[in-house]
């Protein structure tokens, strides 16, 4: 029995998506689990014509005959994920798998959609909730699907919750400078009248309950209960590996920890028999501010922007887009002891003639080929590129590592040998069959 842990090894948005769903296809995988983050996630999944995009959902979700799991480090908005099952359903009818969501997961509530509003615009997060519910889980103040058992205990909480944030929020106001967009947030203060948000989340919640397939549970005792029968389990990482609020590029991060300790806070797995896939895209992206030593302000990056569609699946901001930073992916073996690597969209490198890759930092006299997550440490570094040939050929329909250019190759093999993992996996498209597997 092996589980497997699929993780963003840069700042997010590498197809984990995309690699979840073909390794969910095994039958020797009885769970999909996601472990952290909340619908600032975005994964989409191609089948065929039909273009799935996920926030809440396990990418595996399309996979009839599997479970898949909301762990209790995932934040919950619940219409949000009710609109997805209604989107779903609509889709592929009851064709997906059975949901499990834990009763330890905390509710993004409205008040926490404002204060991100309010102060998030500095990060640039994605504007849903995603701090101030993480704040409040850690402040001890959350609401929790356990909290959910009757209306009386509900109402309970958003009443006590209710006023503090009130509270808050008028402090936030004052206390910070607002942008347009958050002045605009504060229209979202009128869905905090009491009764109508305990009773417009009381309805949502039990429209959620009552879907088919899924239910709230206690999932640690079922992931025991799979870990016990030998079965095996595929941990979904949202983000990546830099956006950890721990071991990323902060405060320019997201507020869960999306790298390896993850799963066992997230989900109450037993650390046993797992294998780390990290995926990399082919170059670096990134949305949000924050330190991007490779990043490319010219026409290259335009065109990787293109080419890649790097515009998020969540929020539709352009994502910016550099070279690929070897430095990273070294770094996010060391932090999630990653064993191979997937290596996605290395068809959107086809054309550029030379293609740059990081392989260490320069700070004064010294060098190092280690990354640092430091902020002030990266504002002083320069970057040291080493320069291979790029290709010419569309690599969209090739299915063998053999048949692909010599020149993509030592790309591959550039990155093999540097971070010292095997690169299993290569995505040359957006579809579930566009992938080269070793
Ligand atoms: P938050 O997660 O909305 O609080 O945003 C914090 C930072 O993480 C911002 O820079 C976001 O752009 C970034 N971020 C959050 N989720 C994702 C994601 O799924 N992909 C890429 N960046 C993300």
């Amino acid at each position: 029995m092996t589980n497997i842990a699929v993780i963003g090894s840069q700042w997010g948005d590498e197809g984990k998506g995309k690699i979840v769903d073909v390794l969910s296809e095994s039958a020797r995988i009885k769970a999909i689990v996601r472990y952290q983050g909340g619908n600032n996630a975005g994964h989409t999944v191609v089948v065929g014509k039909v273009k799935h995009a996920f926030h809440l959902l396990p990418s595996g979700i399309l996979h009839s005959g599997k479970t898949v799991v909301i762990g209790n480090g995932v934040i919950i908005n619940p219409e949000v994920l009710l609109d997805e099952l209604l989107a779903l359903q609509s889709r592929v009818g009851s064709r997906h798998a059975r949901i499990l969501i834990s009763d330890k997961a905390h509710l993004i509530m409205p008040w926490h959609l404002i204060r991100d509003g309010i102060t998030g615009g500095v990060i640039g997060t994605t504007n849903r909730g995603i701090g101030p519910t993480y704040t409040d889980y850690i402040a001890r103040r959350g609401i929790r699907f356990l909290d959910t058992t009757s209306k009386k205990r509900f109402s309970e909480r958003v009443h006590a919750e209710l006023l503090w944030n009130k509270s808050l929020i008028k402090h936030e106001i004052s206390f910070n400078h607002l942008s347009p967009h958050a002045r605009s947030t504060l229209k979202l203060r009128s869905t905090l009248n009491e009764n109508s948000l305990i009773n417009r989340y009381w309805k949502l919640l039990n429209l959620l309950k009552k879907y088919p397939k899924l239910s709230v549970t206690d999932v640690s005792s079922f992931l025991d209960h799979l870990q016990s029968r030998g079965q095996s389990i595929l941990f979904e990482g949202a983000q990546a590996t830099l956006l950890d609020i721990a071991h990323g590029t902060y405060p320019y991060v997201t507020s869960s920890n999306p790298t390896i300790g993850g799963i066992f806070i997230g989900s109450g797995f037993r650390p046993r028999n797992l294998k780390v896939i990290g995926v990399a895209k082919a170059y670096t992206t990134r949305v949000g501010h924050g330190p991007f030593p490779t990043e490319l302000t010219d026409k290259t990056g335009d065109r990787l922007r293109a080419l890649g569609n790097e515009y998020g699946t969540t929020t539709g901001r352009p994502r910016r887009c550099g070279w690929l930073d070897l430095t990273i992916i070294k770094y996010a073996k060391l932090i999630n002891g990653l064993d191979s690597l997937a290596v996605t969209k290395l068809d959107v490198l086809s054309g550029i003639p030379r293609l740059r890759l990081a392989v260490a930092y320069r700070f004064g006299s010294k060098t190092f080929d280690t990354f640092n997550p430091d902020l002030n440490t990266l504002s002083r570094a320069k970057v040291i590129y080493e320069d291979l040939p790029g290709w010419q050929a569309d690599l969209t329909k090739i299915k063998k590592f053999t048949s692909l250019p010599p020149q993509a190759k030592s790309y591959l093999h550039k990155i093999e040998r540097f971070t010292g993992l095997p690169v299993n996996y290569v995505s040359v498209g957006p579809r579930r069959d566009q992938i080269i597997i070793r």
